[in-house]
């Protein structure tokens, strides 16, 4: 079968690894990838936007599954544009794709079907939206309602910064017309963790837990960032993932069916643990990046045959097996990330660390310049160790971040602490 995936990031490189061990791929392609990509499979230079040029492609090719990687082909309906070609796509379609391209649109969804998710109110107008800051208390969070590049969510320390973020998202602007609408929502306090399930509209398949470091620096200080790397499994959500399950993951089937919503895909939620149990902070309708680049060297089952029963209803028959080995994933990132940085500076030792069962170094802004491996991105390489123990996966991750990068790479010193002393 021949298969496509779509992007350019880590998630993408590890989807196309992941995929390439497959006995039923006859060929590989990526739009449009990245230098990593290009190794394992053919890039074809179509951005993830251009929904017809994708798939045009797709259909004079005969892909036989397309997976989709990121947010915004999914929310433009990428899925949708293939299906309606006879194509098979995994991933949800625009309308269940909503899920996550309209927080309020997510919201709604869990207070009807009992989901535990922060208290809230939503507004299009400031009037009202001020009037409702009167009554809260402090710290609360203000949230455009669609997709921001991450950076739609304000956590407000007073009344006077809440209606800063108000103004600037109604009346300013900012954010366009993800921001038009908006959600203000209750602070949550407790250790974050996301999970990820694939749903085949009826049935949920659970993945392991896996934990990201959003922030840029040690210790989670300074910028939000895309995901500065991520360890699994994640104990702390492992030990109570019966409670996800009945709480989060068989509620949200109910709901989809109560809605005639059809879902299918990665369902990633991420979950405050609070004291009163977990909530969901909001719904992610794709696979995390970084989370992808630890679980799918975990996957021991075979990728293709997964997304094809998530496409069919027939998760429910798949027997999948897990690598007990624990992962962790160091992301090296440019000089300046998450704000501007250069680009085309050459990488190297790559070509040392190729062929290692336990390290595995996925491409995420790389290109190839001249033959030459060179940065093209904010976050640049994710360097994936497998180990008996999370301790001891982390000691080779950082061992193998050492034999690799570029001028001014830079990382995270403290990836999976959290899960060792949990
Ligand atoms: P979101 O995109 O909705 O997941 O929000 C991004 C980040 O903002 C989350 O990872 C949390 O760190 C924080 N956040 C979002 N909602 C809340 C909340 N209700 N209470 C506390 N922190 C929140
Ligand atoms: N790692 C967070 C995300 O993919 O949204």
């Amino acid at each position: 079968m021949k298969i496509l995936v779509i992007g350019s990031g880590g998630r993408e490189h590890a989807l196309v690894w992941k995929l390439r061990q497959s006995p039923r791929c006859s060929a590989l392609f990526c739009a449009p990838g990245n230098a990593g990509t290009a190794a394992l499979a053919t890039n074809i230079p179509i951005p993830v936007t251009d929904l017809d040029g994708i798939a045009d492609f797709a259909q004079r090719e005969g892909i036989g599954l397309t997976v989709v990687g990121p947010d915004d082909a999914l929310a433009g309906g990428l899925v949708d544009r293939l299906e309606a070609r006879g194509l098979r796509a995994f991933g949800p379609t625009a309308s269940a794709a909503r899920l996550e391209s309209s927080k309020i649109f997510a919201k709604e969804f869990m207070v009807r079907h009992g989901i535990p998710t922060a208290r809230s109110g939503h507004f299009t107008r400031t009037a009202g939206a001020l009037e409702f800051l009167e009554a809260d208390t402090y710290p609360v969070v203000v949230k455009a309602d669609g997709l921001a590049l991450g950076k739609g969510v304000v956590i407000a320390a007073d009344r006077r910064e809440a209606e800063e973020a108000v103004r600037d998202m109604l009346d300013g602007g900012r954010f366009g017309d993800a921001g038009r609408r908006i959600l203000i929502e209750e602070f949550l306090r407790g250790p974050e963790a996301s999970i990820h399930a694939m749903i085949d509209g009826r049935h949920v398949l659970a993945f392991p837990a896996a934990q990201d470091h959003k922030r840029a620096g040690d210790g989670d200080t300074g910028p939000n960032t895309g995901g500065m790397g991520t360890f699994s499994p994640a104990p702390r959500a492992e030990t109570i993932s019966d409670r996800i399950r009945a709480e989060i993951l068989d509620p949200f089937l109910a709901g989809l069916a109560a809605d005639g919503i059809l879902f299918r895909g990665m369902l990633f939620p991420g979950l405050m643990l609070t004291d009163s149990g977990p909530r969901v902070l909001e719904f992610n309708c794709r696979f995390g990046d970084p989370e992808t680049q630890v679980l799918l060297p975990r996957l021991r089952s075979d990728l293709v045959d997964l997304c094809e029963a998530a496409i069919d209803g027939t998760l429910d028959r798949v027997a999948v097996e897990w690598d007990s080995r624990a992962a962790v994933c160091v992301i090296l990132a440019s000089d300046g990330y998450p704000g501007p940085y250069e680009k085309g500076l050459p990488i190297h030792g790559l070509d040392a660390l190729a062929g290692r069962e336990d390290v595995i170094v996925f491409h995420a802004g790389t290109a190839l310049a001249d033959g030459r491996v060179v940065t093209a991105g904010g976050r640049v390489l994710g360097v994936t160790a497998l180990a008996d123990t999370l301790a001891e996966a982390r000691e080779k991750a950082y061992a193998a971040v050492k034999e690799t990068g570029f001028a001014g790479a830079r990382c995270r010193s403290d990836i999976a602490s959290k899960g060792i002393e949990a």
